[in-house]
């Protein structure tokens, strides 16, 4: 079995596209790989949270993708901050990254152009902090989205640096995990591109009732279908595209056949589409409101996952400090 890791934001609520993407593939993950799934707090600390923030969105983190399905009991699911093997990985490859290779990575020039006032040591050592999320767990395989895989190739970068130093062959090189299939790629409401993009053309697993409909109700639309026959423009196919996530069969076949014959009305379209996205989320936003609630569960599932994660990553702190030569009188 594959160890596998992935690196939750702790910020951010999850949307139907996250949930038809990432958040559905880590559930498939977890039935055939050894998991382990973090929220990484640590990271958030970048951007100066205030102790309630950083604790609410922990939480709310945590509840959403518990009540979507990731299982303790299969997975390890932890919190970054529970584990101070972390951190202390993060001090020894911190000595051989270099200062350069961390000033040329994207994420960090994006920030020095974007937030010139707070270049902060930790958004330089970003990668040197992920690279020891990894790599405590000796994780073979990550799952990532295109703007993390730089700091993908840092980890494999310092995982050789440190095999190499030491002349040991310990550290695996951790590869991009491959869903397979393909990635389902859910539209926004704003016409054009992926949910999540830009802000406001997401529907939240927590939205209420009347969100959804005032969200899907505003959602763009074009002039019409002008001929029969003629195939939908980008806006009318995303909510062809999310009614075939959301409702029956029929259902979306029902509109495309009117779409076809140019007698659709795009207002019953979007009436449609929205009860049927409240019908998809209620059972899931009840569950999410339900774990928020229980302390007691969220406790155990914390701490039950940090006992787990806590073999592995001090198994590989005690290897590394005999590497490194740190050694006991
Ligand atoms: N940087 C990742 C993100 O922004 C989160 C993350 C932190 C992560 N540590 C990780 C992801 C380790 C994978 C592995 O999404």
């Amino acid at each position: 079995m594959e160890t596998v890791l992935s690196g939750i934001r702790s910020t951010g609520n999850l949307h139907l596209g996250n949930y038809f993407g990432a958040v559905k593939n880590f559930i498939k993950m977890q039935e055939k790989n050894n998991c382990y799934f973090f929220i990484a707090d640590y990271h958030s600390l970048t951007t100066y949270p205030t102790p309630e923030d950083l604790h609410n969105s922990v939480k709310s983190v945590l509840s959403e993708y518990l009540a979507c399905g990731l299982d303790p009991e299969k997975s390890a699911i932890f919190v970054q901050s529970d584990l101070p093997q972390i951190p202390e990985l993060y001090l020894l490859l911190n000595m051989n990254a270099y200062v350069g290779e961390l000033e040329r990575t994207t994420s960090f020039k994006d920030k020095v152009r974007t937030q010139p006032n707070n270049v902060n040591a930790g958004l330089l050592t970003y990668p040197v902090l992920m690279a020891a999320d990894i790599l405590i767990h000796k994780a073979q395989k990550v799952p990532v989205g295109k703007d993390q895989e730089q700091n993908l190739e840092m980890a494999r970068k310092f995982a050789k640096r440190f095999n190499h130093m030491y002349k040991v062959d310990y550290f695996p090189e951790p590869q991009p995990y491959n869903f397979g299939e393909q990635l389902v790629k859910v539209p926004g409401l704003d016409g054009t591109g992926k949910m999540g993009k830009t802000a406001g053309n997401g529907i939240y697993l927590i939205d209420t009732d009347k969100d959804i409909r005032k969200k899907v109700m505003r959602a763009v639309t074009d002039s019409g279908p002008q001929a029969p026959d003629t195939p939908p423009s980008e806006p009318i196919q995303n909510l062809f595209t999310l009614m075939q996530l959301v409702s029956a069969p029929d259902t979306l076949q029902f509109f495309k056949d009117k779409y076809k014959d140019c007698s659709i009305r795009y207002g019953d379209l979007k009436k449609q589409l929205a009860e049927d996205i409240i019908a998809f989320i209620t059972p899931i936003r009840e569950r999410i409101l339900e774990v928020k609630s229980n302390e007691e569960f969220l406790r155990k599932v914390a701490q039950t996952g940090a006992e787990k994660a806590a073999i592995s990553a001090n198994k590989t702190i005690r290897e590394v400090r005999e590497i490194i030569g740190f050694r006991k009188f």
